[in-house]
């Protein structure tokens, strides 16, 4: 691309248990694909509780933790490294707001409105800034330097 205005950013996409169970996850890449996005890294993983709970450390204190955590790890995730023009924004815009009825309601075609079902079962996860996205694809992808635990220690791929 020629256009020096071009800003290519990458955001982290998961396909949450749920919506892996509910076998999504090639509706969702190709989504993720016919809305111009690249898949830069791809794979399964499964996520033990040790993991979901460093995942989503930034909620710990939450009443909702200790459900997100162990549904985050009840089955395996599909977790993929997008890449393109305004990836964060244009992710987020597609999978909709966090509660599904709500997307149901103000974002009908969103991911989350069409398979997502409560706050918790929402179908998919993405980086909300460009700090998650480098914390997040670290987890799963490597150059995780903040944390002690590796990405091999910190999950398993399939
Ligand atoms: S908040 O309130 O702005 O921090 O919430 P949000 O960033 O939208 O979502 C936080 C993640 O926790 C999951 N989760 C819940 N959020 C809100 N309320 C309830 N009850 C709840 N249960 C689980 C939610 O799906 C978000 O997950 P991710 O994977 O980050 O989208």
């Amino acid at each position: 691309d020629h256009d020096e205005s071009y800003q290519k950013d990458i955001t982290l996409a998961i396909v949450k248990p749920d919506a892996f169970l509910a076998a999504h996850v090639d509706d969702i890449r190709q989504e993720i694909l016919h809305a111009g996005l690249q898949i830069k890294a791809e794979g399964e993983f499964v996520l033990d509780k040790a993991s979901a709970e460093l995942f989503y450390r930034e909620h710990k204190n939450r009443n909702f933790f200790p459900h997100l955590v162990s549904f985050m790890s009840s089955g395996p995730v599909y977790v993929m490294l997008l890449s393109g023009r305004d990836a964060i924004k244009k992710w987020r815009l597609m999978i909709g707001p966090t509660d599904p009825e709500k997307a149901r309601k103000d974002s009908p075609l969103s991911i989350r409105a069409r398979f997502g079902t409560d706050n918790t079962r929402n179908a998919v996860h993405g980086s909300d800034s460009h700090e998650s996205v480098l914390r997040e694809m670290g987890f799963f992808f490597g150059n995780y330097t903040e944390e002690s635990r590796t990405p091999a220690d910190a999950c398993q791929p399939v």
